[in-house]
């Protein structure tokens, strides 16, 4: 698989009508991707492909329905012949305490964040061995390295990202590379619902520039900002006895 640019690629972006995933699109096809996009509102899409051009195609999808995403997947594959990549980035968050845990929107996050992952790797792994080559990549969060105060049940869907990418990694063949996506605080509509002070926060199109760099090293992480994402690694390393002491200041 050609790693070095996106000339020509075809890669599937899940979760490209807002965000992060609007942003690396356009990102993506001004360096020459051919693009697949997905999300639930296709209006959104749609608008996004008229802009970007021809090459670029809408496919609406619910990443909840195992069944559409395999179809989905088949559909992208006769189309444009084959699938390069393939970034997972759908997701749903209400920001929630434990003491008032809203079940139907814990179910709603699990099934968006995690069971989602799990349908498109379900739907994509059987095209990918069959072409012997591509790259996976699914956004987890920093909110995923350690239990925060206030951080569930979004925190434990990410933390299954970071688990299931790396069981990916170990078990795919070599040939299909598989990334890790781990921001920090991104201006987005998902940050939006957050009423605290969100510490380094970037927008949009840096994360998509750090995202669209860093898919094309032969890193399994890509984590930014950096500043940031290494303060968070390093409460992950220390020591339960001081780790849960620091993460108890945040309540
Ligand atoms: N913003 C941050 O600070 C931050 C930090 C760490 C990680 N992340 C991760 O970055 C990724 C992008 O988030 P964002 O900040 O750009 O948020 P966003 O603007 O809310 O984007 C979320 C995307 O997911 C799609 N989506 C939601 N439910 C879906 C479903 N059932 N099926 C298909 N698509 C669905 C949304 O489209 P539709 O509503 O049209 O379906 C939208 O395109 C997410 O994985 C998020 O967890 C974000």
């Amino acid at each position: 698989m050609k790693l070095k640019n996106y000339k020509d690629q075809v890669v599937w972006i899940i979760g490209a009508s807002s965000g992060i995933g609007r942003a690396l699109a356009v990102k993506l096809a001004s360096q020459g991707a051919r693009l697949a996009l997905s999300a639930r509102r296709k209006d959104e899409l749609d608008r996004l492909t008229t802009t970007l051009g021809q090459a670029h195609k809408s496919f609406a999808l619910d990443v909840t329905d195992a069944e559409l995403c395999a179809n989905t997947a088949s559909t992208i594959q006769a189309l444009f012949g084959r699938i390069d990549r393939i970034i997972f980035l759908a997701a749903a968050y209400m920001p929630m305490k434990l003491d008032a845990l809203d079940l139907a929107a814990t179910k709603q996050i699990i099934d968006v964040n995690l069971l989602g992952a799990f349908h498109i790797i379900s739907a994509i792994l059987p095209l990918l061995k069959e072409q012997v080559f591509g790259q996976i990549a699914l956004c987890g969060s920093v909110s995923g390295y350690t239990g925060l105060p206030g951080g569930q049940p979004y925190g434990a869907s990410k933390a299954g990202i970071i688990n299931l990418a790396e069981s990916l990694h170990a078990e795919l063949p070599r040939g299909i590379d598989v990334k890790l996506i781990s921001p920090g605080f991104v201006r987005t509509a998902l940050t939006d619902k957050n009423n605290f002070e969100m510490p380094m926060i970037i927008n949009a199109e840096q994360a998509a520039k750090n995202i669209a760099c860093g898919l094309l090293t032969s890193r399994f992480e890509i984590h930014f900002p950096k500043r940031f994402t290494f303060l968070l690694k390093l409460l992950r390393i220390l020591p339960y006895l001081i780790a849960l002491k620091i993460t108890q200041i945040f309540k």
